[in-house]
């Protein structure tokens, strides 16, 4: 099922990325090891004040919403995953390397918004931003909402909530003019409530080429 947001303008090149030969990094990409942040921490202060978000039901302050870093890896990112869809078998050094592709497109083009639980050191939440960059729409920019999990055990404390709200609002942020997402039917309810909205007349379709005999049919 495919739901749904408009937003006004077209899209805003992020600030860091502005350049033409797309190797101008900004700082935090430029962190080394395990510390490294797939985009500006920076980023998500400004929408959490300017869209005047907060984490609710975190009263001890336990919880907290960042960039995914290379060194979530060690910190359950992958086993949170896999609670969503299948993830197989992936090494450090596949993981790293597939992050620095997602991190240095240019324009940014992947942001991976997690939740950290201090206490365990642990992400028990994740959502995904992606950005398509278009000529259409005065060169606009799309948004898609992918991958959003919440720990079996942190279930229903709002964190999906919250990671949806960011995802809404730096889509907001960028000026996306439409921001889109897959779901079960079950779930259509949870993703009304952030303004999704099911896109009357428009189709979701997939080609799938999971098994072999899909990558021989029709052509
Ligand atoms: C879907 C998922 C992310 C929701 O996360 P969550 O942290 O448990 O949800 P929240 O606690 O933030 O729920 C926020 C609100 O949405 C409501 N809600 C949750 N699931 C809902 C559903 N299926 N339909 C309607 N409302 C729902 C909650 O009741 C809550 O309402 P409230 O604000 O009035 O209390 C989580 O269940 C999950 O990870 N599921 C497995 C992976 C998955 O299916 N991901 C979605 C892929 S499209």
């Amino acid at each position: 099922m495919a739901a749904i947001v408009k937003t006004p303008s077209t899209g805003k090149i992020p600030q860091e990325a502005n350049n033409n030969d797309g190797l101008l990094l900004s700082p935090e990409a430029l962190l080394s090891g395990d510390d490294r942040t797939m985009f500006s921490p920076t980023l998500i202060g400004q929408v959490q004040e300017q869209f005047n978000l907060s984490l609710p039901n975190d009263p001890d302050g336990g919880l907290t919403v960042r960039p995914l870093k290379v060194g979530d890896y060690d910190r359950g990112y992958l086993p949170l995953l896999s609670q969503l869809t299948s993830v197989g078998s992936i090494s450090k050094a596949q993981f790293v390397e597939r992050f620095n592709v997602m991190a240095n497109t240019r324009p940014q083009a992947y942001y991976v918004v997690v939740i950290e639980e201090k206490k365990t050191e642990q992400v028990v939440g994740s959502a995904t931003l992606v950005l398509e960059w278009k000529f259409i729409h005065e060169a606009g920019a799309r948004g898609r909402v992918e991958d959003v999990v919440v720990s079996d055990e942190m279930r229903g404390r709002q964190l999906g909530k919250v990671l949806n709200q960011h995802l809404v609002a730096l889509a907001t942020h960028f000026g996306v003019y439409k921001l889109s997402l897959e779901c079960k039917d079950k779930l259509i309810g949870f993703y009304e409530q952030f303004g999704f909205v099911k896109d009357a007349g428009n189709n979701f379709m997939v080609k799938r080429f999971d098994k072999p005999e899909d990558q021989l049919a029709k052509l």
